[in-house]
């Protein structure tokens, strides 16, 4: 478990002494996972492990992303648009400062093996194991605002190169973006449907070359009614689907075509955000029981009734363990209030993530929200699916030209934000979908922490109206930490400009999870050095359990850290303090 991680040094009674002998022999062992000793005997080793990071890929000049960086407008976790060229004279000058001014133990070690390698382009660990140090040692170096962030900067790219986030590294640079490659249907076994939506049904899936029995894929066929039988049509005629792969396969033929896809940003992977490994266009097959189940959406090779096309959309994604709907149902009683906070702070990361990457999913609701159980049913992993009516457009962005009441405004207009469903078409009329996916957010904590949402009606009750309701007519968070509901109610506010942005409102729930309990319980003033040193406490830990692992359940919170460490950043963060502390004061 985690919650310890956040306690500062005096909490525990640390002294600063130990405290930066701790951060400083952790990071140290985290760069070099071996014992000190060893480390002496092989120093050519350790050298040569550097040697293989300075070869990774630089960034690009505009491209602050490390490891993780990317082209074109789509954005990684550490992408703040800062250059790399920037941060790396900063770092050099702090490194100069610091080695000159501090003058204890574990400084004068570090200036002795380590000066050339810290100010390399290869690992941020000794680096930050330094900025440690010294913070620690309370020299008050690193305080002018361009080093705090280049602080921020190190850790965002120390955190995203960890093996916790690996798997979520887009690759989209090294290979191309569109492959010629030729999966198709032939490459999987189909097994049993796992659900049919309104728009495609959801087989589990294998490769055919895989020789366990284990089904851990998952196949959406989509329902081809109008777009004709040839796979470019086809992609860019269900190209919102495509937004979150990471690998669209064209047929050999057409791989000159990629580009002609469409408009559309692509979303890097993310922890959150469903893993859509492949899509291809391929013929709709015949499977038993399609008759009965979606019998209208088959081609007439297959049901003289149906009135299908001949080929359709294939995503190839990872196998969830259910939707976040069924989740909420089946566990109820053993979803705490911890746990719930664990489940809004995930959702509101993916969202996040989303807006700056220029999306909006436009569809957010517990049936399109996934839920991996691989931890056990206390550790959720919740990841955003379903991006059929997002909003993706490399030329508008988030703003969607309105002119007629015909434009899609997405879909579920139960839990539409009211910005969205009260635009009134013309001219110039633009609807601003920055906010909008956080109001669902809003509406959707309700069924997290308490079951309901006010926004739907049952048998015996009216639900609230998006385009109607007043702030008093919201329902409390009874079940939901104070903290929650006050952020709750700010997302749901009408106005748009009154709510918080999905970064700050992700930030705020992050730092309700994980920082030291005191910034959010007392009114006071949080310095930078604070915040930088509890930053690097997290860090710590993260790079440590991230090399030696954990039981799967605790890895679940440390890749939720993980994704807040490799995005944050000190303006995010004291502006969320500063939120807190005002609840605080109201
Ligand atoms: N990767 C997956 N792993 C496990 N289950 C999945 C997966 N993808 C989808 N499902 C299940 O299939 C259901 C339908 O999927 P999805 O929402 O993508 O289809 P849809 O037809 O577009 O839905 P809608 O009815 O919202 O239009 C989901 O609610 C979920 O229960
Ligand atoms: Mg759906």
């Amino acid at each position: 478990m985690v919650q310890y991680w956040a306690k500062e040094p005096q909490e525990t009674g640390m002294s600063v002494r130990e405290f930066s002998r701790r951060i400083f022999t952790s990071l140290w062992r985290g760069v070099y996972p071996k014992d000190q000793k060893g480390i002496r005997q092989q120093g050519s080793r350790c050298y040569r492990t550097l040697e293989i990071e300075r070869q990774l890929p630089a960034p690009q000049a505009n491209n602050c992303g490390g490891r993780w960086g990317n082209k074109g407008t789509r954005k990684s976790f550490s992408d703040r648009g800062w250059s790399y060229e920037t941060f790396s004279s900063l770092r050099r000058t702090l490194i100069d400062n610091v080695l000159r001014r501090v003058t204890n133990t574990q400084a004068s070690s570090l200036r002795r093996r380590a000066a050339e390698q810290l100010t390399g382009r290869g690992n941020s660990a000794p680096f930050l194991a330094l900025v440690g140090v010294s913070l620690a040692s309370g020299s008050g170096i690193i305080t002018k605002e361009d080093e705090i962030e280049g602080v921020c900067y190190e850790i965002r790219r120390a955190v995203s190169g960890t093996p916790l986030l690996d798997q979520f590294k887009d690759v989209s640079k090294e290979k191309e973006e569109t492959d010629a490659m030729e999966l198709s249907l032939k490459d999987f076994l189909l097994g049993k449907v796992i659900a049919k939506g309104c728009s495609a049904v959801v087989y589990t899936a294998k490769q055919v070359e895989q020789k366990d029995d284990d089904f851990n894929l998952a196949i959406k066929m989509m329902f081809n009614y109008d777009a004709a039988s040839n796979a470019l049509t086809i992609l860019r005629a269900m190209q919102r689907e495509i937004v979150p792969a990471r690998n669209v396969c064209l047929p050999r033929e057409l791989s000159d075509s990629a580009a002609q896809i469409g408009e559309m940003v692509r979303v890097p992977p993310h922890p959150n955000i469903v893993e859509v490994l492949s899509v291809f266009a391929d013929k709709v097959p015949g499977l038993p029981g399609d008759l009965q189940l979606y019998g209208d959406a088959l081609p007439t090779r297959l049901n003289p009734g149906g009135s299908g096309r001949n080929m359709s959309l294939f995503l190839v994604m990872r196998r969830y363990d259910c939707s976040l709907r069924d989740y909420l149902l089946q566990y109820r009683e053993e979803i705490n209030s911890r746990i719930s906070t664990v489940l809004l702070a995930q959702l509101l990361e993916g969202i996040a993530f989303l807006e700056h990457n220029g999306v909006a999913h436009r569809d957010l609701k517990t049936d399109n929200i996934l839920v991996d159980l691989a931890g056990g049913p206390e550790h959720p992993r919740l990841v955003i699916s379903d991006f059929g009516c997002c909003l993706a457009d490399k030329n508008t962005g988030l703003r969607l030209p309105y002119r007629t009441y015909d434009t899609d405004k997405g879909g579920n207009p139960a839990l539409m934000a009211p910005e969205v469903a009260l635009a009134v078409p013309g001219t110039f009329t633009n609807i601003n979908y920055e906010k909008a996916d956080l109001w669902s957010v809003g509406t959707i904590a309700y069924e997290i922490f308490r079951g309901d949402n006010p926004f739907y009606s049952s048998e015996t009750t009216t639900g609230l109206q998006s385009r109607t309701y007043s702030m008093t007519e919201l329902p409390e968070l009874t079940d939901a930490p104070p903290m929650i509901g006050h952020l709750v109610r700010s997302m749901l506010k009408r106005e748009p400009q009154h709510r918080p942005s999905p970064r700050q409102a992700a930030t705020i729930v992050q730092l309700l999870l994980w920082s030291p309990s005191a910034w959010i319980k007392e009114s006071k003033t949080i310095n930078s050095q604070e915040i930088l040193q509890w930053l690097l406490t997290m860090t710590t830990k993260v790079l440590c359990e991230s090399r030696w692992g954990n039981s799967s359940a605790a890895l679940q919170e440390y890749q939720l850290v993980a994704t807040f460490l490799a995005t944050m950043s000190m303006q995010d963060i004291r502006a969320s303090i500063h939120w807190i502390q005002d609840q605080l004061e109201d």
